[in-house]
């Protein structure tokens, strides 16, 4: 929905809502080669997934300023990666095989190193020399039909650093444990008889004691599952929740008390016939269905409180908090799913697009869910952060009051046809003011992420991201003072290669 739309439709709910230099690439064909693409506007965001190997470093490079004494540590990301076997090319974003980037920093040293996370799906195709089973947006009519969701999971999405462990984590099925050091994978991670191979997201979310929460989905079937996890990553305890619209759930919410889902009105639908199918051809969008919205005390996890709004999507939630009888939830909404899913199709395919730009004020946003548990209502308030994702704040305060987020969004200099973000973006709830960066209308910035200062307040530290210059195809890794953004990197360095643009990923201090 339109962020305007969005608006009225809420209109008085008091609210608001709304290469070169690679050095061990390995002999297998991973990816497109430059020759059958050139990067214009169109392939700017394609044009990161060529000339990609299964191996990057080490590679060590400078940065061009020392960085800050107290920022040591390993940055890990993880992104789809793999788009290519023989003739056959995936056509979403989402399809590529999860690639696991370690960039370790101290001083003035960046070492970055990358490996492809090798899945009982990666190493079965390896062999074949091509793509066996249909993929989130992609199918092959000789390929296979999946018989368990772990058939086909990519491992692509996000890390969650556990003990000395790594775990490579997806949404429909298992996590993958690589080693942290070597990032080589050490097999698909059990939790207990009763969970093996079921889904585990990909934004577990670490309380402010450690303990490790998340949830897996089963689309069809309206079954939520909660997971509770020491922060050694045993499990404590499972429980299946039965309710509406959980045939797509991405990211939660959790405060001291609860655990905050919002089921978006997708839908599904199982396929018709025995030929493969792509996850997203079964999955729909009803825009006329409310959005879910489900409080889960963590105590019990039961149900406590279930609520519908009129419908939008959003992938990714910020922080969340109690305040009195209110509990409020940051999240990114983006275009409805239907829109949104055809421009990954495009712009991963290089083709054109219509996307919205910085000054389309019908943009989706950052938005702050309002649960009010006393009246039993909730309303959506606008955050002045439009038409931007990948929401992160200081997680030192996880389920507590925070008054800074950051998100990447797109600035007035990105052309309309290039898909992704070009711009960094801070909000302090205090002032109620913003904070840009804008990297330029040649580059796409991917997550940036938080890293707090020892000893430093709320909203106190780094911002630390990557970002991909299509012109120059070289990736950079920029390293900002959280809270003076518009001041630009305090610290960059730029690699000698480029790196397929990610998902999500942690930053693991030393
Ligand atoms: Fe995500």
């Amino acid at each position: 929905m339109l962020r305007r739309e969005f608006i009225k439709g809420l209109g008085g709910v008091g609210a608001s809502i709304v290469a070169p230099g690679l050095t061990a690439a390995s002999e297998t064909t991973n990816t497109m080669t430059s020759s059958e693409l050139a990067a214009n506007e169109l392939n700017a965001f394609r044009s990161s997934f060529i000339n990609v190997p299964e191996i990057y470093g080490p590679t060590q490079v400078n940065f061009d300023k020392p960085l800050p004494d107290g920022l040591v540590g390993t940055l890990y990301r993880n992104g789809p990666a793999l788009f290519k076997r023989g003739d056959t090319e995936y056509k979403h974003w989402f399809d590529g095989d999860g690639m696991i980037h370690s960039f370790f920093m101290s001083g003035s040293s960046l070492t970055h190193k990358a490996s492809m996370v090798h899945t009982d799906r990666f190493v079965a195709e390896q062999e074949a020399g091509r793509f066996l089973w249909p993929a989130f947006g992609t199918a092959f009519e000789n390929g296979r039909s999946a018989t368990k969701a772990d058939d086909v999971n990519a491992a692509n999405t996000s890390v969650l650093p556990v003990k000395d462990e790594l775990w490579a984590l997806w949404e429909g099925g298992s996590a993958w444990v690589v080693d942290s050091e070597s990032l080589e994978t050490r097999g698909r991670k059990v939790f207990s008889e009763e969970t093996d191979g079921l889904s585990f997201s990909a934004h577990p979310k670490v309380d402010a004691d450690g303990r490790i929460w998340n949830f897996g989905y089963v689309s069809g079937a309206d079954t939520l599952i909660v997971y509770d996890l020491a922060a050694n990553g045993q499990l404590n305890r499972v429980q299946t929740i039965n309710t509406p619209n959980t045939n797509m759930v991405h990211d939660f919410a959790i405060t001291e008390q609860y655990l905050i889902f919002v089921l978006l009105p997708i839908t599904f639908e199982w396929p018709q016939s025995d030929k493969p199918v792509a996850f997203a051809d079964m999955i729909g969008w009803d825009a006329n269905e409310p959005v879910n919205v489900l409080v889960v005390n963590k105590s019990t996890l039961e149900v406590e409180q279930q609520f519908e709004t009129p419908s939008f999507f959003a992938f990714h939630f910020g922080n969340a908090w109690q305040d009195g009888k209110q509990v409020r939830v940051e999240l990114a909404t983006s275009d409805p799913w239907d829109s949104l899913n055809e421009q990954f199709l495009r712009a991963t395919q290089g083709h054109t697009l219509n996307h919205y730009t910085a000054e389309d004020e019908n943009a989706p946003g950052a938005v702050e869910l309002v649960i009010d548990m006393h009246k039993k209502m909730v309303s959506i308030e606008l955050l002045p952060i439009i038409g931007g994702d990948f929401p992160v704040y200081d997680s030192r305060y996880i389920g507590n009051r925070t008054s800074h987020l950051f998100m990447t969004n797109r600035s007035s200099t990105l052309s309309a046809d290039v898909f992704g973000f070009n711009q960094i973006v801070r909000y302090d709830r205090q002032s109620g003011k913003t904070q840009s960066y804008d990297y330029g209308a040649d580059v796409l910035a991917e997550e940036h992420l938080f890293v707090p200062q020892k000893g430093g307040s709320e909203g106190e530290g780094w911002l630390l991201g990557s970002s991909y210059n299509w012109k120059e195809q070289m990736t950079s890794l920029s390293v900002f003072n959280a809270s003076a953004v518009t001041d630009g990197p305090i610290a960059t360095t730029k690699l000698p290669y480029h790196l397929p643009i990610g998902l999500h990923g942690k930053f693991v201090a030393s």
